[in-house]
Formats: structure tokens, sequence, C-alpha cells
């Protein structure tokens, strides 16, 4: 099967130019201007942009968490992640304390495999790592491509490691080229925090925000930082949401580290005043909390100083039915809210069109950087001969409005709903083939497929 895409705005990293992209199975096989091939399909992208398809490295798809499942499966989730752009997720395997590495490994493809419409990858969080968890991770790495080890410094008796766990985590990960991610917020203070609200009945959505103050985040990513310096560790930040936690890795580069930071896009677009909604806020209980307009800007700043270099989603969504789980108590609301789906259009909507970044900086922050630090460049996040043919024609033009009504994911509520969006992924193509067109899914079930990524040096 052959795809000729012509007249296309391609827009890479680096480059933006006019060409036409010739496909043959599932790879890119030429770009070039009026190229003289025939083939089975012809796709007219005039006034189109393409862009490489969307690697989201955050996501949680059915997703054992807080007394029940994250509500999009990787059925659900791959495909509302497609709708939106996004051809690649990599997902959260959380060990189970007490249990091995690959014990929670197996648990996670017997969810996953056969089920996703994208490709997916997994990231391994080790929440117990003790002599035994320490000899798995060469054989992850080598064995099965999963490189990056999560780590979590809240969420403690279920998810939190201690320090000592972390130090001896990134020296073992170095040791075989991964490298280690955090959710960097300081799990005690946060539980002190949430124990004095509830014991003084202060128990609605707002108190989950006012129980991971700023200075949180900060603390614990300049700590992670530090560690990440010490033992010579490749560091990353999942999901940094204020100036405090960007200025601790703005001091790492003053003694010339690199911490990788990932925001996500609810980070730059929503702002804490939603939790003083009661109880609709309930929809926007995330950790870390939404922030104010001014860690809006300092994460736009970030983004342009090269400081963040991705943009995710952290999608972990729940149905209005699930987040009342905390009707009474902000801290039995899950933590999550949907997006996998709109990450890319609200990006190109409020980022692009509004010229607070540039087309390539876009591609950077959705795609390629991910694809860098993850593991999976060239063969993903770029367009060049030999590249998966992971591919989003976009129509610039076309406004739509985000709405429950009409997005694809397992959720009852848009944490988006009525949000007015400029341009539209109007095809969407994952290796060769297309996957989306007009909003009309062309895949089956299980045609994504797992992806196995490298290590590599700075
Ligand atoms: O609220 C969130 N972020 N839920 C998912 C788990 C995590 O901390 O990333
Ligand atoms: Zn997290
Ligand atoms: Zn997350």
């Amino acid at each position: 099967m052959s795809i000729l895409i012509r007249n296309a705005r391609v827009v890479t990293a680096s480059e933006d130019y006019r060409a036409d992209i010739f496909i043959q199975g599932e790879t890119i096989q030429s770009i070039g201007k009026d190229l003289p091939v025939q083939a089975d399909q012809v796709l007219d992208a005039s006034g189109k942009v393409v862009f490489p398809g969307g690697i989201d490295p955050h996501v949680h798809l059915d997703m054992p968490f807080m007394g029940t499942f994250s509500s999009d499966s990787y059925e659900t989730g791959t495909r509302a992640a497609l709708h939106g752009g996004t051809t690649m997720v990599i997902d959260f395997i959380l060990q189970t304390q007490g249990k091995s590495l690959r014990h929670a490994l197996e648990e996670w493809r017997g969810r996953s495999d056969g089920n996703c419409y994208s490709d997916y990858s997994f990231h391994m969080a080790v929440t117990d790592l003790n002599a035994e968890t320490k000899k798995e991770i060469e054989g992850l790495i080598r064995q099965e491509g999963i490189t990056s080890f999560k780590t979590f410094m809240a969420y403690k008796g279920a998810l939190m490691i201690d320090d000592g766990q972390m130090m001896e985590l990134m020296m073992e990960v170095k040791r075989h080229g991964g490298l280690v991610t955090v959710h960097a917020t300081n799990g005690d203070m946060i539980d002190r925090l949430i124990a004095k609200f509830r014991s003084e009945g202060k128990r609605s959505p707002l108190y989950h925000y006012l129980s991971q103050p700023e200075i949180t985040e900060a603390e614990a990513s300049g700590r992670f930082a530090d560690m990440a310096y010490y033992t010579g560790a490749q560091g990353y930040i999942v999901h940094m949401t204020c100036q405090g936690a960007l200025d601790a890795v703005r001091r790492a580069t003053l003694r010339n580290q690199v911490v990788y930071a990932e925001t996500c896009i609810q980070y730059l677009l929503l702002d804490a005043s939603l939790y003083e909604r009661d109880p609709e806020g309930a929809k926007w209980v995330m950790s870390p909390p939404l922030r104010q307009k001014k860690d809006q800007q300092a994460l736009w700043a970030g983004i342009r100083q090269g400081l963040v270099q991705v943009v995710g989603t952290d999608h972990c969504p729940f149905t209005w039915e699930q987040k009342m789980r905390g009707r009474d108590d902000f801290s039995k609301i899950p933590n999550g809210h949907p997006a996998i789906e709109h990450r890319m259009e609200l990006l190109w909507s409020e980022g692009v069109a509004k010229g607070r970044i540039s087309p390539n900086k876009y591609v950077e922050l959705t795609s390629t950087n991910a694809a860098r630090i993850f593991g999976m460049y060239p063969r993903k996040g770029c367009i060049a001969p030999g590249a998966d043919a992971d591919l989003v024609i976009f129509n610039p033009d076309q406004k739509h409005t985000i709405s429950a009504s009409t997005h694809h994911m397992n959720v009852d509520y848009s944490a988006y709903e009525g949000w007015e969006v400029q341009g539209k992924c109007e095809t969407v193509l994952l290796r060769g083939k297309v996957a989306v067109d007009q909003g009309v899914l062309k895949v089956e079930k299980g045609e994504g497929k797992y992806v196995g990524r490298e290590t590599w040096a700075l």
C-alpha cells in the first residue's frame, strides 16, 4: 500500500517547507516537490499543515488508582488519542509495593496488548526499590525497551519512595543508560496539610488545591535535581505546574546540569480559580493542582527558553460518578482529568494561532522532543525518509468547539467544555495507514503496536 500526500506545508521541529510526501508501507519513502510517483491513494494537503503525529508521554489508561480505575481503557483512550492527532502514547506501569516489576509488566500487558488503536509504550513506575527490584532494571531496558523509570515523591503508602531509594534507583538506571522521571511534590508536607484541612472540616475541592501549595512542588523538584546531579542520572520532571519548580530546573542549569521538564496542557491554559466551584471543581482535581495565572506565564516563558521540552496531558480520566466518591471529602476525589484527545488542537490554538510559540516549537513540544528523550527518534517524532509515517494533516483554518457531546474519551464531561479551538486534525496517519479521516475512524482495535525504546546518552 502506498500513499502520496500532495502540496503539503511540512512542519518539523526544524523546518517549514512545501513538498509532497510519498509513503510506502509503514514508512516515509521520499519527500520532495512534485514527486514523480504513482500511489494507491493520493491525499491533497493544499492549504493544510502536515506535522509528525503527536506523542503523549504521560497518560494513565485503565489504571488502578485511589480505589477505582481510570475510565479510559486502552481501547477508548488510544482511539480518542488518534482522533486528536496523537499517534503514540507512553503509559505508566505501577509496581505494587511488595511485588516485582515483571509482575506489574504482565498485569499491564494483560490490559493493553491487542486493545490499542494508537502505538504505545510504557514507563515503569518503581514504587518499592529493593535488592530484587534493582536486578530487574537492566532486563527491562535491554529486553523490553522500557528505558524510563517513574518515581513518586508523593502518594505515601501507595507509590512514594524515599530519597535513599531514589538515589539508589538513579545509580542503577544510570548504569544501564536509562532515564529517571519524577512526580516531584513533597508527599509528607501534602499529607499533613490534607489531614489538617480535613480535621478542620474543610473538605471542598478548593482544599485539594490548598493542600499542595507551590512550595511543595518547588522543594521536591529541587531535591530531585540535586539527587540527579549527585548521581549523574538523567532526570525528567513530569507535569510541572509552577514558577517555583521551573526555577529549580533553571538553577540546575547554572551548574551545567540538564533536567528535562514536561508540563501538561492544563497547566498552560487553566487556573486554580476553578476549584472555587463546589462540587464542579472536582473535575479538575489532579496532582499537582492547577496553579495561578503567573505560573501559566512562567511555563510559557520556560517553553520559549527551552527549559520545558515537552507538553503532555497526564490524561487520567474519571467519570463524574467516580469523582463524586469525594463529594464530601476532597481527599477521596480520584486525581486526574481527561485531555488525551485535545492536547494537539488546544496547543496549536492557544500556542501557535495566538503567536506564543512557532510551528516548529509546537512540533518539538508535542512530538519530537518526547521521541528524542524517550529513545524513539528518528523512527518517531520526525518527517524524514525511513521514519514511521505517523502524520497529521491539519487544517489551521477550521474552528470547532470542544464538548463532551462530541468527544471520544470515555468520560461524561469535558474539562474544556465550550472551548473554541482554531485548527483541526483532519486526517491522521498511523504507520502509513489513514487512521482517522474527517472524524471517521478507519483502523481496528489492535492495530496500535507496542514500541520498545532505546537508551541514549546525553
Ligand atoms: O492527578 C493525577 N496527576 N493523576 C494521575 C497520577 C499522577 O500523579 O500522575
Ligand atoms: Zn503525577
Ligand atoms: Zn500522571
